[in-house]
């Protein structure tokens, strides 16, 4: 199996042992505490779960900022976003301190995790906003995650963290949340060598689908694990149980026995288009797959990123940085034509009415009038789904 990233052993920060976490969450209630930031929070769980190994804990400021820049930090570990712990207030802290980090998501804001607190550092709102245009490519604050990032607070802190849970990610998603290390340990059990993750944050159509069919047949790859994001979401976008349901529902159907694995990870999503698509490739060799698939507007929103962005970015990783390759696809749609679902530009002598294309408005619309769009665009099980969720939350 491919090895983690940038490591032969793959370093989550989940306190395994069970006396020792029960040592820690009493110990923490004696300590300082801070309460995270939903994105610091994420950044946790990322780190408990081993899909950000190597690193130790967050980024100091001058890691911040490199990374942010140049995709290194300033040890010259490639490394594509910030992982940051930012707060508003510090009062009652000091730097040499160890902090109890309190989960901003769960009831009661239970301790997650506990930090070796070795600095805290002012950052001015043109460091901020600094950071921000190199990981977001914009200055538009209307674009979701710059207004998530810059509202965090002016101190970061920086240090070593032990992880106590997965915040609400194993309670809610008990059959779909999952580590690295435990991902890594059932793509051994199946033998699995050659393995595409396909990233997500939406229920799955029929293009969706036949690209991941595409990449496994392509790749000759041994499985597929759909990989799905269970953090936050910009208003609109589907919640991840229901998409949770459509997936499994499509994969039980529609793919053969023991070539999919569902499951998906605790983050919010930043919506960093090419950069996030990096950190989605780091974080996918931990968990044990040797290629990540990139198709159009790869963790993109609204007009930011070009259709290919996310994959041309691939080019800036330095020689042997990450072991794990993309599979770089093309926009999928239904060629009325051919009568299936193809990737544009290897079919000939196609105009753009040859093709079924519904924008997310359209599709949005039939599925909330109780209308299942077409079988050539969504599968009829999976259009059921979204029918009742649609209605059921008008
Ligand atoms: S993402 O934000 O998680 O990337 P989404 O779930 O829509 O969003 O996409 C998952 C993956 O499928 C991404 O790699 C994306 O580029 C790819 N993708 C989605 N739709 C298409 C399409 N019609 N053609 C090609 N690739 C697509």
């Amino acid at each position: 199996m491919i090895s983690p990233y940038a490591a032969s052993e793959l370093r989550p920060l989940f306190v395994r042992s069970d006396k020792r976490r029960k040592q820690l969450l009493e110990h923490a209630e004696t300590l300082p505490s801070v309460t995270l930031t939903s994105a610091a929070a994420a950044n946790a769980v990322m780190l408990g779960a081993g899909y950000f190994s190597p690193l130790g804990g967050y980024m100091h400021l001058a890691d911040a900022l490199s990374v942010a820049e140049t995709m290194h930090t300033t040890d010259g570990l490639f490394w594509p976003v910030p992982v940051l712990n930012i707060v508003a207030r510090v009062d009652g802290l000091a730097s040499g301190d160890t902090v109890a980090l309190r989960d901003p998501n769960v009831d009661g804001a239970p301790v997650l995790a506990v930090m070796e607190l070795e600095n805290i550092e002012e950052v001015s709102a043109n460091q901020l906003f600094h950071m921000a245009q190199h990981i977001f490519g914009t200055t538009d604050m209307a674009h979701p995650g710059m207004a998530v990032f810059l509202d965090q607070g002016a101190y970061v802190l920086s240090g070593p963290i032990q992880v106590l849970n997965f915040s609400y990610y194993d309670q809610d998603f008990p059959d779909t949340f999952v580590t690295a290390y435990d991902l890594r340990d059932q793509i051994e059990s199946r033998g699995w060598n050659k393995v595409v993750a396909f990233q997500t944050r939406n229920p799955m159509h029929l293009a969706h689908e036949e690209l991941c069919r595409m990449a496994l047949e392509r790749l000759d790859a041994d499985g597929l694990v759909i990989h799905m994001l269970l953090g936050k979401l910009k208003p609109g976008d589907i919640p991840a149980d229901v998409r949770d349901a459509c997936i499994r529902k499509m994969v039980d159907t529609y793919f053969p026995e023991n070539t999919a694995l569902v499951n998906g990870y605790g983050f919010d999503m930043l919506y960093a288009g090419p950069r996030e698509a990096v950190l989605h490739a780091v974080f996918r060799q931990n968990m044990g797959a040797s290629h990540l698939i990139v198709g159009r507007d790869h963790a993109g929103v609204g007009d930011y990123y070009g259709p290919f962005d996310a994959q041309s970015i691939f080019d800036q990783v330095p020689d042997g940085a990450l072991e794990i390759e993309i599979f770089a696809a093309d926009h999928t749609a239904w060629s009325k034509k051919l009568k299936k679902v193809v990737m544009m530009r290897e079919v000939e002598d196609h105009t753009p009415d040859d093709y079924i294309f519904l924008s997310g408005t359209k599709v949005r619309e039939m599925l909330s009038e109780g209308i299942a769009p077409p079988v050539e665009f969504s599968r009829p099980e999976v259009s059921k789904i979204l029918m009742q969720h649609y209605q059921q939350s008008a």
